[in-house]
């Protein structure tokens, strides 16, 4: 089929339910073999359940998804031999070391022993934790251990990769080791799905970025074009010791949008610096005392906002 040798995952119609919660919705999309796509959204959007279907680990109430072509229901063992996982709360095992861990994990793949000890060795040294090879787990710290994580799914040379936030609570030395290492995998070939919550991590890694919230996709789109609706719902919030006339706002090139909340005023703007240093000049002017006075970075919320509000878009 056409479609299948450009796009190596294809997911239709995905839906799961537990209890009473709708985790997926109906979700549809595709990933193209060879990229980065990240998959974006607040804590509870769906993104770990998706992951978990596509990895057939659990199964979906409707909907197909297939990995290379392989229909994960119909034939899951094939179509697990072509990815690796790194789940969201880690797949090792603390009692064993570091090389065991990469090794047992060549194993379940089937792997010869000379194949994976040179395999092992030659991961253990591109994560740089190879002088800390025999020890255990147990002694490690969050970020290697994530480190021998990565390692233990890329030990069989997968065709997919998929990584549920990867950096989440680690120290800045292992974010940077593991996003470079993310980067030179894919340059090598090898397709990436990951999720996360973070903005600013989606725009560095991903060529294309499908955000969802609450079990739904809310847009498919490059990272630049995300970002710019990010940058659009940046906000200063402030309040004044006395009720300030709108006027001081309203009409300013530099406000995009207005919003009151209780004393507070939040105003969304592409520039808070300068329009702090407006505020704060016409402030003293009329004699007013900031009681509050934040910058608001680019929120999730406020960007689902926009972006369901237009209804779905999707750039492929
Ligand atoms: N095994 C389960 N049993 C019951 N509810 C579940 C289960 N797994 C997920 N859910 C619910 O489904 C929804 C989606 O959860 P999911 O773990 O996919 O979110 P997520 O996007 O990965 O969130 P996070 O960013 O917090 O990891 C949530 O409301 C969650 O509570
Ligand atoms: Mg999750």
């Amino acid at each position: 089929m056409n479609t299948a040798a450009e796009s190596i995952i294809e997911v239709k119609g995905l839906a799961k339910r537990f209890g009473k919660v709708i985790a997926l919705d109906g979700i549809s999309f595709s990933v193209k073999r060879g990229e980065i796509f990240g998959f974006l959204g607040p804590n509870g959007a769906g993104k770990t359940t998706t992951i978990r279907i596509l990895t057939g680990i659990i199964v979906p109430d409707a909907g197909d998804a297939s990995i290379a072509g392989i229909d994960i229901q119909r034939d899951p063992l094939n179509a697990k031999m072509r990815i690796g996982v790194i789940p969201e709360l880690g797949n090792i095992y603390v009692d064993l070391t570091a090389r065991e861990n990469i090794i047992l994990a060549g194993r379940f793949y089937g792997m010869f022993r000379h194949v994976l000890e040179k395999k092992a060795d030659e991961l253990l040294k591109r994560f740089e934790i190879y002088e800390r090879r025999n020890d255990p787990l147990r002694s490690f710290s969050k970020g290697m251990k994530q480190r021998v994580n990565i390692a233990s799914a890329l030990v069989h040379d997968p065709e997919i990769l998929f990584l549920d936030e990867p950096t989440s609570g680690l120290d800045v030395q292992s974010q940077r080791l593991i996003k470079g290492i993310i980067g030179e995998i894919n340059r090598k070939g090898t397709t990436i799905f990951l999720t996360t919550h973070n903005i600013e991590e989606a725009n560095v890694l991903c060529q294309r970025v499908g955000i969802i919230n609450k079990g739904r996709i809310a847009s498919i789109d490059t990272p630049e074009s995300l970002k710019r609706t990010f940058e659009e719902t940046r906000s200063v919030t402030c309040s004044f010791d006395m009720p300030a006339d709108i006027a001081l706002f309203e009409g300013n090139s530099l406000v995009n949008r207005l919003d009151r909340m209780g004393d507070k005023w939040r105003l969304y703007t592409d520039n808070p610096d300068e329009l702090v240093k407006y505020l704060a000049s016409r402030a003293s002017e009329q004699g007013l005392s900031f009681t509050s006075l934040e910058i608001c970075g680019a929120s999730l919320e406020d960007a689902f906002l926009r972006l369901t509000q237009g209804g779905e878009r999707h750039v492929s």
